[in-house]
């Protein structure tokens, strides 16, 4: 079978060495990916976003299967294209990717079918939404609606924080369209889960919790990432926790999406709130996480290419979803200066010895060398019997990978580790 992966970074490196352990797949394209996963696929030229180049590659190949991986070619309805031309996809339909591509969309339907979620307030117009922070609860927390990088979330600790991130996302239109409207919500607190689950519309398998650390530097300081490294199993993730949200919140949500006529099939990804008051719902999203694709796909034991199709086909009720009982830790190296500015071009080097474990996501080719393309240049996965192995691992793994302004937090996992119950 000839497989597709959209996208280009270190998650859809981690799918592409998933799929690659499958023996049905016989060859794996990656479109574009990038020269740092050469080695595990076929590179395309291309980009994420063109949904007629991906379509029309995909049919000129006889490409049996479509994993779309990021969230705009998701929203864009690159399912649905694939689809119209009879090519069956890992993922949902523009229709219900919508859960990520409108934050308006998932609050009003968290609210509808009462699922646990921040109270919050939907505004279009500016000078209403700037009425409203005079008075409000702070801290606060601002949204645009629509995607917007991972940056379009404020939280604003004084109400002029608030009344700055307003006017730069209606007025400035720092996020283009996504400011049309905005959410402001209550601001909650707790320690933070991700739990992404694979589901056909019926039946929800959550896979193994993992734990983001989205800040830039150390003891969660610095300006907001894609993310620095990622820990799992997560544990503040309990199996009592793990219940309570099978029960409000991940059937519930595939059951709304399935009554509002918008079925969601493939990775829906539940970013949690563990709140004094319970697990609360921060935000959905559409796809696999980066990088907690990197922690949570390296501990699947079952074949990850009959999971996809089974979501695809409806019949993940009758798949089996094994984990490994092991700890994972996925330390980033990044670009100096990231999420700002930073230089990249950089030679890259990566020891041999641990090619197995290294998840590129920002390199390019310059003169046959392989360079640095990207604020995120890779991630290191280890997998141990304990969380603290598998983080030594990864630090001690991180001096076998070499390029100019190298840049990593130290502090992957500690958080975890001084969770009782970590193991
Ligand atoms: P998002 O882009 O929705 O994932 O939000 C980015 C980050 O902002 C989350 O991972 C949380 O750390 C934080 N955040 C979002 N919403 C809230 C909220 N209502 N209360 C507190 N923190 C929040
Ligand atoms: N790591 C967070 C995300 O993928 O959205």
């Amino acid at each position: 079978m000839k497989v597709l992966v959209i996208g280009s970074g270190g998650r859809e490196h981690a799918v592409i060495k998933s799929l690659k352990k499958s023996k049905e797949i016989d060859e794996i394209f990656a479109f574009p990916g990038n020269p740092g996963m050469a080695d595990d696929a076929t590179l395309v030229d291309g980009k994420a976003t063109d949904v007629d180049a991906a379509v029309a590659f995909a049919v000129k190949n006889n490409i049996d299967y479509c994993v779309v991986t990021p969230d705009d070619p998701l929203v864009l309805g690159m399912v649905d294209a694939m689809n119209e031309k009879e090519i069956p996809c890992f993922g949902p339909k523009a229709n219900a990717a919508i859960i990520e591509g409108s934050k308006v969309f998932s609050k009003e339907l968290m609210k509808k079918y009462g699922i646990p979620t921040a109270k919050y307030e939907v505004f279009s117009d500016m000078e209403k939404a700037l009425n409203y922070v005079e008075t409000c609860p702070i801290p606060t927390v601002v949204k645009a609606d629509g995607l917007a990088l991972g940056k379009g979330v404020i939280i604003a600790f004084t109400r002029e924080e608030a009344r700055n991130a307003i006017i730069s996302m209606m007025q400035d239109r720092q996020f283009g369209k996504s400011g049309d409207n905005i959410v402001i919500e209550e601001f909650l607190e707790g320690p933070e889960v991700s739990v992404l689950s694979f589901t056909d519309g019926n039946t929800v398998v959550p896979m193994i919790s993992s734990m983001d650390h989205k800040r830039a530097k150390d003891n969660d300081e610095g300006l907001n990432t894609g993310g620095m490294g990622t820990i799992a199993p997560n544990p503040y993730y309990t199996s009592d926790v793990a219940e309570v949200c099978m029960k409000t919140i991940f059937k519930p949500t595939i059951e709304a999406m399935n009554k509002e006529g918008r079925t969601f099939r493939g990775c829906l990804y539940f970013g949690l709130m563990i709140t004094k008051n319970g697990p609360k719902v921060i935000e959905y999203n559409c796809r696999f996480g980066d990088p907690e694709t990197q922690v949570v796909l390296p501990l699947l034991e079952s074949d990850l290419f009959t999971i996809m199709k089974a979501t695809t086909n409806g019949t993940l009720k009758d798949v089996e979803v094994k984990w490994s009982d092991k700890n994972a830790c996925c330390l980033i190296l990044a670009s100096d200066g990231y999420p700002a500015s930073y230089k990249k071009g950089y030679p890259l080097v990566i020891d041999p010895s641990i090619k197995d474990c290294v998840y590129v996501a920002g390199a390019a080719t310059k003169d046959g060398v392989l360079v640095t393309n990207g604020g995120r240049v890779l991630g290191i996965t280890s997998i141990a019997d304990t969380l603290e192995e598998a983080i030594k691992e990864s630090y001690k793994k991180s001096d076998l990978v070499s390029f100019d302004n190298k840049y990593y937090r130290h502090d992957i996992g500690a958080k975890a580790l001084r969770v009782k119950g970590a193991k």
